[in-house]
């Protein structure tokens, strides 16, 4: 059977060039009502977790834009951001195939010229915990490139009404999702954060553009991770006490995965659970997140928590 043909997509290079194309391609997909337009922002690499958000938009939105822009702001560790795969011309066509009509990919003199920002965003106190931990700087870092590409991807308005405007996150950084969704609430951005759900393998492992650089015996170790989600999920939807230390006994269990931390917190304010509720039958929802090194990466992943 002859393959489908892709569909054409647009790339851009330049801040200039995005608002005429954005314009241009609302007009042509229009259809009754007020336009909608989708934001993708990525960092590239891209695999089926990211595709996921692209064809959630696509599926939401009559316009799907996608950034592909490695951030040196929000990288810590010069290492780190050096080894960042670069993959365009594949990024492009995953994106084509999933229903995004225009790739936003400036360098990095295009996004900051003449060096780094001097007024940046400061995430705040939600950005200090977990992550912000171990990467300082990072949310910052996030969050000024997220307000930048959220201004450069703004749909104009149409016939009086503005064009609706959504941004997609993915679950997998789930810190991520809280910070820029109260970013959006603190600093007004006219804009829906929609979060979707982790993409996995189908052993478990959260799908992450870093999982590229595990060994094999590496990545065999790092199921722990989501196992030890696992329990805690199961325990939940069963009203069961979460008792979160048998987790955490289960990762410290397996040599190659260094644990940094293993917790279950409040959703929205990332605050840990108190303590009695641990050790209670569980009601609610809450949210496991679990960051550890293992080998020469750092994985993070999360599962929501829900008595059923
Ligand atoms: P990046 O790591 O490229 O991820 C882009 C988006 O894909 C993020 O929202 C991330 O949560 C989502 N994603 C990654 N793996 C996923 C998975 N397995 N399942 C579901 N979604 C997944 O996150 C960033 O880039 C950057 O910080 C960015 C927001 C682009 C700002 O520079």
């Amino acid at each position: 059977m002859p393959a489908e043909p892709v569909p054409a997509i647009e790339i851009v290079r330049t801040r200039a060039e995005l608002q005429p194309a954005i314009a241009r391609h609302l007009a042509a997909k229009r259809g009754p009502g007020t336009p909608a337009l989708g934001l993708v922002p990525t960092m590239g690499a891209l695999h089926a977790g990211h595709r996921a958000l692209a064809e959630a938009a696509a599926a939401e939105n009559d316009v799907v834009v996608a950034s592909v822009f490695v951030n040196p702001l929000q990288f810590g560790d010069a290492t780190d951001l050096e080894r960042y795969p670069r993959t365009l011309d594949a990024d492009a066509a995953l994106l084509a195939e999933a229903g995004v009509d225009l790739v936003f990919a400036p360098d990095v003199e295009e996004m900051y010229p003449g060096g780094e920002p001097e007024v940046r965003v400061v995430a705040g106190p939600l950005a200090q915990k977990w992550e912000g931990a171990s990467r300082p700087g990072h949310f910052d870092g996030v969050c000024t490139v997220v307000s930048k590409l959220l201004h450069l991807a703004m749909p104009g308005g149409f016939d009086g009404a503005r064009a609706a405007y959504r941004a997609y996150f993915g679950q997998k950084d789930a810190q991520q999702v809280a910070v820029v969704r109260r970013m959006v609430r603190d600093l007004d951005f006219p804009v829906e954060v929609v979060a979707v759900p982790i993409v996995r393998d189908a052993d478990g492992l959260a799908l992450s553009s870093r999982n590229r650089f595990l060994s094999e015996e590496e990545r065999d170790a790092a199921l722990v991770l989501s196992r030890a989600l696992k329990l805690l999920e199961d325990r939940a939807s069963a009203h069961e006490p979460l008792n979160p230390d048998d987790a955490e006994a289960l990762v410290r269990s397996q040599p190659l995965v260094e644990l940094d931390y293993l917790d279950v917190v409040d959703p929205n304010t990332l605050e840990p659970l108190a303590f009695a509720c641990r050790e209670t039958p569980f009601t609610g929802e809450a949210l496991a997140i679990v960051a550890a090194a293992v080998g020469p990466v750092r994985l993070i992943d999360n599962m929501p928590l829900r008595a059923r």
